[in-house]
């Protein structure tokens, strides 16, 4: 039986060298709300994280391009050959893949799981850490700084509109006037 969350894990390692995007440590970022908020809503954290792992494997740099706005039913079409391969219930899938696409706005959650998911996702951008990795990444792709700073603040507040769950709302909220704060402060 092979172990679900390392498969992930080391599957989205490869697809991030691959893909050069999302920066591997906002991925971290969502992996560590996933396994609180898991323990806090007593979901599987074994589901939550393996789904965190595979809700970005189809990915790309350019904003808003085809594949970024498309990567949610991509990544679960091509999660679901690798579940497949990884002999996971269908049950598990059914759950794993919802998640994967119901992380955005696009797709109803079905379970507690997919709602964890969606929630720890959005923390790569309602964070102070989060925001300032993002920035880095802007720079290294040569975005000009005034450009990013907008950008990152943007990003924020979709993020911040796509958060269901009470107490991530009620954390969001002071995490991001903390981000406003300092991004201000840039201009
Ligand atoms: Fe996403």
């Amino acid at each position: 039986m092979v172990s679900l969350v390392k498969e992930s894990k080391r599957l989205m390692k490869q697809q991030t060298e691959k893909n050069k995007s999302p920066a591997w440590l906002l991925t971290e970022i969502a992996v560590t709300k996933g396994k609180e908020l898991s323990r806090k809503y007593e979901v599987s954290e074994e589901l939550v994280v393996s789904s965190l792992y595979l809700a970005h494997l189809v990915f790309d740099k350019e904003f808003s391009g085809r594949i970024q706005r498309g990567h949610t039913r991509s990544s679960a079409a091509l999660a679901r050959k690798y579940l497949d391969k990884w002999k996971v219930s269908e049950k598990k899938q059914k759950i794993i893949l919802n998640a994967v696409e119901a992380h955005h706005d696009h797709v109803p959650t079905k379970s507690l799981v997919a709602e964890v998911v969606k929630n720890a996702d959005c923390f790569k951008f309602v964070t102070v850490k989060g925001c300032i990795i993002f920035l880095h990444e802007l720079g290294l792709r040569k975005t000009p700084f005034k450009k990013s700073v907008n950008y990152v603040l943007r990003k924020m507040n979709q993020k911040k509109k796509l958060l269901t769950l009470k107490d991530c709302k009620r954390e969001a909220e002071k995490n991001c006037r903390k981000i406003i704060e300092i991004f201000k402060s840039f201009s």
